[in-house]
């Protein structure tokens, strides 16, 4: 088996650059040509960019999310410092800690209390309660004939569907966005005080809320997520850690995520004008068009896993400790497995993109994130026509998520 190289070739892999936030794709080509894993100092981190070694790593046992299993307690603590992670009670208990960052039996325990809730059923009950919710969203736009579909559209879609997911009263949804933006903004790379601060302060209040919300719901239970939950936690099946970092979980996941991928998938139907022609005449394409949309441009294109042992991935020897970075996002484009990777194709199929990840961690959301998207690109073209990009787009910066600031657009009404 061949060592981690030494030395290396230089991708001009700058991950804050507007560059890399207007189009990272020629900076993963260049690093699944290099073909061996890459190491970024920034992040003391191995990237991992092929279909093949990523889709390996999401899977294979040795690859775990939490340090515990590669550090000890002091060397975490000095992790953290580097990180500046540390002095963060509120987000280190609700936010550093998740089922999401848990291995083994702690993380299933946690997966398998929630799983079913995100199975058919629950999900055919939220179906026409999203279609209500975005047929009013488009119903305030309509006339204006031009808006920023990010501020304007996409940002209002996820925060009510979620909180009815979970049980979060509708008038109690605002806050939710800027809630999540703050905190998962922190796992990117730009850990400045001022960032860390924001962080800190938000989770306090995302706990205060949270904490009022059960004691609503402990008074009089309803027939939703945080009420069965919550009767867990009192029933001494969850800790108070457990219990609040999955209300967390649920609300942040699928929130900054659902909003990017609108704005990703609409940007690669204007690319692709052929593809939105298609779309519009042929509606029936719209299942394999919103998987299209996830390989396509995933608005969550990195994670990271630590090496539990020392262990073989297709012919690289990982010693025990490294930290591997899975770019999910440059996997989904790998020629190897897609044909003609870089073109967006609605009617794809099969497509095995890992914008979901694969393994143990696998998105527990992701049928209710491709239900979304079905109901919002079913209703945007069903109901607007001549949907064409108005002005400047501007991309947010950043190695984990990728979405747009703004996406101006104009249309007519059908
Ligand atoms: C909209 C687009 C979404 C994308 C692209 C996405 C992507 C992902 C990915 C890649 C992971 C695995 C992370 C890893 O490999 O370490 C994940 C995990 C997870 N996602 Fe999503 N997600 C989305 C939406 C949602 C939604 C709507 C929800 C819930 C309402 C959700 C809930 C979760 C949860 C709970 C986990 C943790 C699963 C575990 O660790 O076992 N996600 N998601």
């Amino acid at each position: 088996m061949t060592p981690l190289p030494e030395s290396q070739p230089d991708p001009g892999f700058e991950p804050l650059s507007d560059a890399f936030a207007d189009d990272p794709y020629p900076t993963y080509a260049r690093l699944r040509d290099h073909g061996a894993p890459w190491y970024f100092a920034g992040y003391d981190i191995w990237l991992l960019s092929r279909y093949e070694d990523v889709a390996a790593a999401a899977v294979h046992p040795a690859c775990v999310r939490s340090p515990e299993a590669v550090m000890t307690p002091d060397e975490i603590a000095a992790q953290q410092v580097r990180d500046n992670w540390h002095n963060m009670p509120h987000h280190s208990r609700f936010v550093q800690f998740s089922l999401l960052n848990a291995d083994g039996e702690v993380h299933q325990r946690l997966r398998r209390m929630i799983f079913n809730e995100f199975r058919t059923p629950s999900l055919q009950r939220l179906h026409a309660q999203t279609q209500v919710h975005v047929d009013r969203l488009i119903d305030t736009v309509i006339d204006a004939g031009a808006m920023d579909f990010i501020e304007d559209f996409a940002a209002r879609v996820p925060g009510p569907v979620i909180g009815a997911f979970l049980g979060v009263p509708e008038e109690d949804c605002a806050p939710l966005r800027q809630w999540s933006d703050d905190i998962v903004q922190y796992f990117d790379i730009d850990r400045s005080d001022a960032r860390k601060a924001l962080a800190e302060k938000t989770t306090t209040e995302f706990y205060d809320y949270l904490l009022r919300l059960s004691d609503e719901r402990r008074r009089r239970p309803q027939d939703d997520l945080i009420s069965r939950l919550i009767a867990r936690y009192d029933a001494g099946d969850l800790t108070e850690d457990a219990y609040i970092s999955t209300c967390m979980l649920i609300l942040m996941a699928g929130h900054g995520s659902t909003i990017d991928i609108l704005g990703n998938g609409l940007a690669a139907l204007f690319a692709h004008p052929d593809e939105q022609q298609r779309l519009s005449a042929g509606p029936s394409l719209m299942t394999t068009a919103v998987q299209e949309m996830f390989r396509y441009d995933a608005p969550l294109p990195f994670f990271h896993r630590f090496a539990a042992a020392d262990f073989d991935l297709n012919g690289w020897h990982i010693r025990k400790g490294t930290k591997l970075g899975l770019l999910y996002g440059c996997a989904n484009r790998d020629e190897a497995v897609f044909a003609h990777a870089d073109c967006f194709d609605a009617g794809r199929a099969p497509n095995r993109h890992i914008a979901f990840a694969s393994g143990p961690h696998v998105c527990l959301g992701n049928h209710l994130a491709r239900m979304e998207l079905d109901i919002v690109f079913s209703t945007l073209l069903r109901r607007l026509k001549d949907i064409a990009p108005a002005g400047e787009s501007v991309r947010r910066r950043g190695l984990s998520v990728r979405g747009f600031e703004a996406l101006p657009i104009a249309f007519r009404a059908a």
